[in-house]
């Protein structure tokens, strides 16, 4: 059974109305990320990230899985080793029918604790309430992974990354570390097809990629079908 390994950015979600972050429209375009997605922006104003976060809930709440969420949820359906690794905090391969997905930068869906960052609780609904508390008795915050903050998850990840016979990459500018580092863990002799309509930083590896120029929804179903057919046919 192939080892493969996905890895995700906001560019799978852009055709589902989300949008990305450093694209011409992008939110790092419209908020300073001093003020929304640093620790010291939540120490120093905690209500203006809740709103931040609560109208990305909102949003991502209202969003329906596309095309290639639901060619990536039936890979792993297909080829149950895949392991889908997202930087997204949107739910929308779960949604998909994924279920191996592993969030880096935390999930839209939950909260957590101010004072232990893998101790989560959900979210019903959109809103979260500034005051609210965790059971271990903190302030609950939008679980998600602030810039200069520790990515808990990335060590699991780069595991997963160094067993891959396949790798597949979709919609990521590759700007953000240690995320983006986690392509050097994959074994050279892996093939890596990135799907984006972009010209992410391929550095180093761009003689190991192969780029499938296009838009999710366009190069993802058709990747997929081409790799079931030739790995689990
Ligand atoms: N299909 C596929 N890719 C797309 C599409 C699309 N329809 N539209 C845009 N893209 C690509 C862009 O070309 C770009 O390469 O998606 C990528 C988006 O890049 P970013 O906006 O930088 O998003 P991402 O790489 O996920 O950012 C990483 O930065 O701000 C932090 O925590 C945040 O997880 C995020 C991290």
């Amino acid at each position: 059974m192939k080892k493969i390994v996905v890895f995700t950015g906001a560019g799978v979600s852009a055709e589902s109305g989300l949008g990305t972050f450093r694209d011409s429209d992008g939110l790092w375009e419209k908020y300073r990320v001093e003020d929304i997605c640093t620790h010291e922006a939540w120490e120093r104003n905690p209500q203006l990230c809740v709103d931040f976060y609560n109208a990305r809930r909102r949003d991502a709440l209202a969003a329906q899985p596309n095309a290639a969420h639901v060619a990536l949820a039936r890979l792993q359906q297909t080829i149950p080793s895949t392991q889908i690794i997202t930087q997204n905090i949107d739910d929308l391969h779960e949604r998909a029918g994924a279920k191996k997905v592993l969030h880096l930068h935390g999930e839209i869906t939950k909260l957590r604790s101010n004072i232990n960052e893998t101790a989560t609780v959900p979210l019903q609904g959109w809103e979260q309430h500034y005051g609210d508390r965790h059971p271990d008795g903190s302030l609950l915050r939008p679980y998600i992974v602030f810039f200069g903050e520790g990515v808990p998850y990335f060590p699991e990840a780069c595991e997963q990354a160094s067993e891959a016979e396949l790798m597949i990459v979709v919609g990521t500018s590759l700007n953000v570390y240690p995320a983006a580092s986690l392509l050097q863990y994959v074994p050279k002799q892996t093939p890596i097809y990135f799907v984006d309509p972009g010209q992410p930083l391929f550095g180093t590896y761009a003689s190991r990629i192969q780029h499938i120029q296009k838009k999710a929804t366009e190069g993802v179903p058709a990747l997929v079908e081409q790799i079931i057919k030739q790995y689990a046919e």
